[in-house]
């Protein structure tokens, strides 16, 4: 007998469902991202045509080690859907993201994306962003310091975030450091407007006004829409 579907694989599947033919499918990274490339390599199966762009490393092995056609960015402007999962979502649909190593790629596909599929499960519904989780900031290597000075000026504290192993830092795939800043409780629009503002910041893991429909599972899946 199979095993009953967790929550992450409901939502995935049910957004795979919904892919078209000849759609460019952008692949996002981690548990939630990976339930969704594993549905939607079974749709192909059974006989939908699509294309994939991968956000990291991790999700390109995982989609060609499924068969999935795919493209690199490099050759895209555009796409017809992003659907990644996400580590905080607010009710006005902000989204925390990036703990993993590939905000850069994330970020720039739920920009290019027509539509951005959040894929999550209720523990990621939170009041404020920062409820649970630092805000990741990628800096340039030799900007830490500064960078790190600037966004303690904005009433941030932090630190760089470790290796998985502990004994040295986490590198993103673009050769960035990542500083794990908490801000108490400050409006998330504003905060987003001043990392964006802050030289040798290369991305943050604030999402806003991107996201168009957040999937939520819980026994069956709940859809938050909101048009950009
Ligand atoms: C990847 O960098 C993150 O933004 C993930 O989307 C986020 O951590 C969600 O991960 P899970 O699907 O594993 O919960």
């Amino acid at each position: 007998m199979s095993s009953p579907l967790s929550a992450k694989q409901r939502v995935a599947q049910h957004v795979a469902d919904l892919i078209e033919d000849d759609m460019v499918v952008g692949l996002g990274t981690g548990s939630t991202a990976n339930y969704f490339i594993e549905a939607l390599a079974k749709r192909q199966q059974g006989g939908l045509r699509c294309t994939t762009v991968a956000s990291s490393v991790v999700s390109t092995m995982k989609a060609k080690s499924l068969g999935l056609p795919q493209i690199s960015m490099e050759h895209l402007s555009h796409i017809d859907v992003y659907v990644d999962g996400a580590d905080e979502v607010t009710d006005e649909k902000v989204l925390l993201k990036g703990r993993g190593s590939d905000l850069v790629r994330e970020k720039l596909l739920a920009r290019a994306s027509n539509e951005f599929h959040v894929l999550v499960d209720q523990s990621k519904l939170v009041e404020r962003i920062g409820q649970n989780y630092p805000i990741p900031i990628e800096v340039m290597p030799f900007a830490w310091q500064m960078v790190l000075h600037s966004l303690e000026a904005l009433g941030g504290r932090g630190e760089l975030r470790p290796n998985a192993s502990g004994d040295g830092l986490a590198v993103t795939s673009h050769g960035s450091l990542v500083l794990d800043m908490a801000f108490g409780q400050i409006d998330v629009h504003a905060l987003n407007a001043m990392l964006n503002a802050v030289p040798g910041v290369v991305e943050h893991g604030i999402f806003t006004g991107l996201a168009t429909a957040i999937f939520v599972a819980d026994h069956k899946v709940d859809v938050i829409e909101q048009r950009r």
